[in-house]
């Protein structure tokens, strides 16, 4: 659970009338999920009982909830107008009638998060603000929480040690005849163990033999084998930010090309972490990464980006993409994460979790990057 100061949230209202403005927009609209969190400090989960926060440059926002959750509203650092609402539904529409009232927001653009707002909040909205435009600004948004600050990126660093404390303490579990569902259990239960918050940002990918050749394959019942190599991506959270690495093993002694895709997929990505900076796109990370696949002759198996932005999201901007012109900044966090997957054999991938800073860039993840045979 996140314990924002008020300082912190007043900044982050801040930035969001400011880019509100350059968009031309009244004000916006917010329902469970990371950017409700990152400016109100405040938890609640999706459901039947819609939660909006409306949000209007200059004003108190305004925030419609259950009446059971009310408390959560209360003893703020910061001011914040809740309009709870009782157990029948129709009574709900009413809370949203005051909510708009108290943020003046009845004409002109209001800004969506598309991928999390749902029609069952957006029908009581527009019943009552029935001039407004409701328009997505899922980007505008993102850029915003894409700059860490000190205090996120303090959680960041921790999310990468417990969920490493987390696959060290696995470790003896990983052996021949240990099925791939026993150990991404025992992760799950390390990861606890070791200080993440139970909310951990997803299951952990187990994958082994020819299941490791799938980027986002399932753990199954599949038991380790001498001669297959071993795919862990796993990763931890901590007050709401995440971590979310990957590396590889070798189970006993492996085909000699699987120990030439791991040195390539290695190479890969020290290369991407060594170019990658302040003033760099994330074209060029996301390029010389593949280069180094391309030229060592695996260009085609390695099938996805070369990272994603990482922190209240498992995947959120920055992306490492090809096409990606945007230059990387200070406080900017992603995954580096090449692979190579050779289909009905087995896959690698390597995987660590980087800050740009002034310099260049911090790695939280510092697990031995080297194919580790596991007899
Ligand atoms: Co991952
Ligand atoms: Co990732």
């Amino acid at each position: 659970m996140s314990s924002i100061s008020a300082e912190t949230l007043l900044k982050r209202h801040q930035k969001l009338s400011e880019t509100l403005k350059a968009g031309g927009f009244a004000g916006a609209v917010f329902n469970p999920g990371p950017s409700l969190v990152y400016f109100t400090g405040m938890h609640f989960h999706l459901s039947e009982r819609p939660v909006v926060l409306l949000f209007a440059p200059g004003q108190a926002p305004a925030l419609v909830l259950p009446e059971l959750e009310a408390l959560k509203a209360q003893g703020l650092e910061y001011e914040l107008n809740a309009f709870p609402y009782p157990e029948d539904p129709s009574l709900w529409g009413a809370a949203f009638e005051k909510a708009v009232a108290a943020v003046g927001l009845s004409s002109g653009r209001m800004a969506i998060e598309a991928r999390s707002m749902r029609y069952l909040e957006l029908g009581f909205l527009q019943d009552v603000m029935p001039e407004v435009k409701f328009v997505t600004a899922e980007e505008s948004i993102a850029k915003i929480r894409m700059y860490k600050d000190a205090e996120e990126v303090a959680a960041m660093r921790k999310a990468a040690q417990v969920a490493q404390e987390a696959l060290q303490a696995t470790m003896p579990a990983i052996k021949v005849g240990a099925s791939e569902r026993e150990i991404a259990n025992e992760l799950t239960i390390q990861l606890l163990k070791h200080g993440s918050e139970p909310e951990i940002p997803f299951s952990p990918i187990v994958a082994s033999g020819p299941n490791s050749a799938n980027p986002h394959a399932f753990p199954t019942d599949r038991k380790l084998q001498e001669g297959d190599l071993l795919i862990i991506d796993w990763g931890a959270s901590i007050e709401g930010y995440f971590s979310d690495i990957t590396r590889t093993f070798a189970i006993g002694e492996v085909e000699e090309e699987y120990k030439r895709i791991h040195e390539v997929t290695l190479m890969a990505n020290t290369a991407a972490r060594e170019i990658a900076g302040p003033g760099i796109t994330c074209g060029a990370v996301d390029r010389e990464a593949r280069d180094v696949i391309e030229d060592n002759g695996y260009g085609e198996y390695f099938t996805h980006r070369t990272g994603h932005g990482l922190g209240m999201e498992g995947h959120e901007d920055p992306y490492i993409r090809s096409d990606n012109t945007l230059p990387l900044e200070t406080g900017m966090t992603f995954t580096i994460e090449p692979g190579i997957y050779l289909p009905g054999r087995g896959g690698v991938r390597i995987e660590d979790d980087v800050l740009v800073t002034e310099d260049g860039l911090e790695s939280f993840t510092d697990l031995p990057r080297e194919l580790i045979t596991i007899n």
